[in-house]
């Protein structure tokens, strides 16, 4: 087994607010004590990670004076300057003041969505000063409990009209930020806009800068859809708008788990690892990005607690890595993957000729014998257990 000491090539991110969460919920107080910025800075450089990402009140508390604001970034720099961590992404926090409730950029209020615009352009001055290449827009309040309170035409317009506004300030002012929407389908609000990586995708398509937007993905926000987060990362690749990613864990269909990676669904995070890494099984795009964490230590952790979670996550990720590789590399599983035909679909259905030669070709259709190609198995249960049993370190 390769040493899963996580280095800085395997580019490891970590959101301050992931190990700095004090474990407050819904419904009960605070477990433990948050770091500070500098100190999760300074344990995750330590642990092997490569960078750090923040929402602007992360850094920043909320109504912060400028001298405040100027300390706190003086501080986290001089951090990330000590530890040659990075900041890839950065994002703003649209949901926790309560001036929020009803949405930010999609707030009826006007001047609420001028206000969310003006926090989002600010926070955009700082990421491009920090060196971030992405800027991810999560909408847990863009949404509604009650359809008939919210105009959703003009609900997707405003949406559009803000990333599109958004992206042109990031031309004019040449910071260089893709932008990359995260979809979730509930939580904070009963029904959230962008629900899925689907919904993202067609809504990008529409929009005057698409070429700057793409998706951040998030594991459990798929699977709380009861959708398959490989496929839906597939389907992003594939459409070349995988900008960015947050791995973690969920069991499920039900509320946001954000658990350690692989924590949850390790089937699909295996099947994930091995698209990122070595992309389709037979060709197709590989992920290049941050592999950025976005999860919870669970509340019932201490602190020694919170840092093994976040290296679990890192070193979960390695080894998933390298049960893909070794899956790949196996020579069995190549005879069983040249069985199943994995390899075929590659071949384009329709020949050179086009749909001519498709209709001359009476082996496609008159002379076909679907009765006995229908009793073909497809082999896919001898792969499946082989998989397994890579994951289970059995081969
Ligand atoms: C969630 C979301 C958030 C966002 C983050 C970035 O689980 O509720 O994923 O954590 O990723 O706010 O904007
Ligand atoms: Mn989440
Ligand atoms: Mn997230």
């Amino acid at each position: 087994m390769s040493d899963l000491q996580p280095t800085r090539e395997d580019r490891f991110s970590f959101g301050l607010w992931t190990v700095g969460w004090p474990a407050r919920d819904p419904f009960g107080d605070a477990t433990r004590t948050a770091p500070s910025a500098v100190e999760s800075v300074h344990a995750l450089a330590e642990m092997g990670a490569y960078g750090v990402t923040f929402h602007d009140d992360d850094l920043i508390p909320f109504g912060s004076d400028t001298t405040a604001r100027e300390r706190h970034v003086k501080e986290f720099r001089a951090a990330l300057e000590e530890t040659g961590l990075v900041v890839p992404m950065v994002t703003t926090n649209l949901f926790t003041h309560p001036v929020f409730k009803e949405g930010g950029l999609t707030a009826n209020d006007r001047g609420v969505r001028r206000f969310a615009m003006r926090k989002v352009m600010r926070n955009m001055d700082l990421a491009a000063e920090l060196g971030a290449q992405v800027y991810v827009l999560w909408g847990g309040r863009e949404g509604t409990e009650v359809d008939v309170a919210k105009d959703l035409d003009a609900a997707l317009d405003r949406y559009a009209e803000a990333i599109d506004t958004l992206a042109q300030y990031s031309i004019d002012r040449g910071y260089g930020l893709r932008f990359a929407l995260e979809p979730k389908p509930n939580e904070p609000r009963g029904d959230i806009f962008l629900p899925t990586i689907g919904h993202a995708i067609a809504f990008i398509s529409k929009l005057e800068h698409a070429d700057l937007v793409g998706v951040n993905p998030e594991v459990g926000h798929e699977q709380m859809a009861n959708l398959n987060y490989t496929h839906g990362i597939a389907q992003a690749l594939w459409n070349g708008k995988l900008f960015h990613i947050d791995l973690n864990g969920q069991h499920g269909p039900k509320y946001d788990q954000d658990l350690v990676f692989g924590h949850g669904d390790l089937i699909q995070a295996f099947s994930t690892v091995d698209l990122l890494e070595n992309g389709g099984l037979t060709g197709g795009p590989t992920y290049d990005g941050p592999r950025h964490f976005d999860y919870k230590p669970l509340r019932t952790e201490d602190m020694d607690g919170v840092w093994a979670s976040a290296a679990a996550n890192m070193r979960t990720y390695l080894l998933l890595k390298e049960r893909a590789a070794a899956f790949r590399a196996d020579p069995e599983v190549q005879e069983a993957m040249a069985a199943a035909k994995v390899d075929e679909l590659r071949v384009p259905t329709v020949g050179e000729g086009g749909y001519e030669e498709l209709l001359a070709d009476r082996s496609a259709f008159e002379n076909f014998d679907a009765d006995t190609v229908a009793q073909r198995g497809a082999g896919v249960t001898r792969l499946d257990q082989l998989a397994l049993e890579h994951l289970l370190g059995a081969r």
